[in-house]
């Protein structure tokens, strides 16, 4: 009897298998979209899965093997999704056609995780609008320049830590995600944190957690993929309560504080106080996570890049520090000398441009929309309301068809002689068109202070244990090098 049953269940797991996998790879040919054959249940993302490649590796050779597409399919689990190769066609999706695509994907539902899909990022159509609106202003330039001493303040600590441990061979992630931790801390939330001295400090062990998906939220990321209205009905949350708690108590706490002490300090929570009456505690804690989640996280994974771009090509570092140097001489560092820093910029955008953190900007159709053909003679594709859509950002960045030798760091492609050669939609880092990053600003700031402080300090040096090139930690998205980042910083006499 017990083999009867066992062999029952057998037989339907394997019909079930045979049953997806059919499915599977019958969904893009039938429609005429180029694709990879997937694995039943994990469709293309296998390998991401069990971390044997990083989700950027895997795509990239997806993008490579169908030059000729505008847009080739893949299976994320058993949803299909259409990755959009085609610069024109991201531009018409993210800018011309914005009202067809005008959300990102959903993963839980607001009322079970109110946290993220409560955030601007995660925020859906007029409300989504709405909120842009009210925080918009909090990026301004004037903004900006309010909140450039406490970025200097932060980027001071790093200099003097690495004053106290010059010769010695540092591993850059850590001590960048110290670095944006702090900014954050002070520039979104008005708390004065040294995370280099305060090791253990709280703020720095939540964020920490907060994109470092432990097995538990990386199998709930994959149900909620795979049964995402299991998930919401469940009322499943992608961030625990102490999480949610942590963010919550620092924006009830700091907000009851400024109204009863009526102080005023130059940072985001303020700006969200100043519109506070529209919204409630739960929205107003969502935003201030997402600036968290948003800028912590990608702005360390640059900083650390660029870094080790430096440190590997000796010329680039010599030409920046010269224009460093000179800037310091003739005027110092206000907001708005840094936007003198012309070859600094370069340097940043070159360093977006190869190890662009956010990989590809995920939209959902929300209005009917029919795709061209995928290449010239094929059909073309109806996207329905809830079809998910990546425009690519990573693979185009490294498409020798944008970009001539691809793996050459060349910040000279960023020149003010040559910029004007990228063509629309092939360097998108931040996004694109109307859900554009909105830190972009305040990370540009972030990124320059920093980078330009280390270059009058130090001489960025290899190591033995540098690596080159880089062989990025599986991930499903963080950018990291496999084994860290290190280097030597050597000071400058
Ligand atoms: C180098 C650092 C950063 C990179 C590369 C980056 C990249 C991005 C990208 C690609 C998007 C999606 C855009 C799209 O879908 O078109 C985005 C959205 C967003 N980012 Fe950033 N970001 C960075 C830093 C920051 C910082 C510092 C903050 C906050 C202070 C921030 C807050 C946000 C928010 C709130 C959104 C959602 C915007 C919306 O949907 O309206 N980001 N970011």
């Amino acid at each position: 009897m017990i083999l009867e049953i066992l062999l029952f269940l057998l037989t339907t797991l394997v019909g079930y298998f045979i049953y997806s996998y059919t499915q599977m790879n019958q969904f893009f040919k039938r429609r005429g979209v180029k694709h990879f054959p997937g694995v039943p249940f994990f469709g293309n993302m296998y390998d991401t899965t069990f971390l044997k490649k990083h989700f950027l590796d895997e795509i990239q050779v997806i993008h490579d093997a169908f030059p000729d597409e505008k847009y080739v399919g893949f299976m994320e689990f058993t949803m299909p999704v259409l990755l959009i190769r085609d610069p024109e066609l991201i531009k018409s999706i993210t800018v011309k056609d914005f009202d067809h695509f005008t959300d990102h994907r959903e993963f839980f539902s607001e009322e079970a995780d109110p946290l993220f899909a409560g955030s601007l990022l995660l925020m859906k159509g007029e409300r989504w609008r709405e909120m842009r609106t009210t925080l918009s202003p909090a990026f301004t330039a004037s903004k900006m320049k309010l909140m450039l001493p406490l970025i200097v303040e932060n980027s001071d600590n790093i200099i003097q830590y690495l004053h106290d441990h010059q010769s010695e061979i540092i591993e850059v992630d850590d001590l960048m995600r110290r670095y944006t931790n702090d900014v954050i801390a002070s520039a979104g939330f008005g708390l004065k944190i040294n995370s280099l001295e305060d090791r253990d400090n709280e703020f720095f062990k939540i964020g920490n957690n907060v994109l470092n998906f432990n097995l538990k939220q990386r199998v709930l990321f994959i149900v909620s993929t795979l049964f995402p209205n299991l998930t919401k009905k469940l009322g499943v949350r992608l961030f625990p309560e102490k999480t949610y708690n942590f963010f919550k108590n620092i924006v009830t706490s700091t907000m009851e504080y400024r109204t009863r002490e009526n102080v005023e300090r130059p940072d985001m929570i303020q700006l969200l106080m100043e519109a506070k009456g529209d919204w409630s505690p739960d929205e107003i804690t969502g935003q201030v996570f997402i600036f968290f989640a948003a800028g912590f996280d990608t702005t360390a994974s640059v900083l650390v890049m660029a870094i080790h771009e430096l440190a590997i090509n000796p010329e680039v570092q010599e030409r920046l520090y010269q224009e460093c140097r000179q800037l310091k001489e003739d005027k110092g560092l206000t907001f708005d000398s840094l936007s003198e820093l012309k070859y600094l910029d370069s340097v940043l955008n070159e360093t977006l441009r190869k190890w662009s953190p956010a990989i590809f900007m995920d939209r959902t159709c929300v209005k009917t929309y029919e795709l061209p053909p995928p290449r010239e003679g094929g059909q073309s594709y109806t996207l329905k309301p809830g079809d998910v859509i990546y425009n690519m950002v990573n693979t185009i960045h490294m498409d020798p068809n944008h970009y001539p030798d691809p793996h050459k760091f060349d910040p000279e492609r960023f020149s003010e002689e040559n910029k004007h050669k990228i063509k629309p939609c092939t360097f998108s880092p931040f996004g694109g068109g109307p859900r554009l990053c909105i830190g972009m600003r305040f990370a540009m700031m972030e990124l320059k202070v920093l980078i330009f402080q280390i270059m009058l300090n130090f001489t960025i040096v290899k190591t033995e244990k540098t690596m080159d090139p880089i062989k990025l930690k599986p991930h499903s998205f963080n950018i990291k090098a496999l084994n860290g980042t290190w280097v030597k910083f050597q000071k400058r006499e």
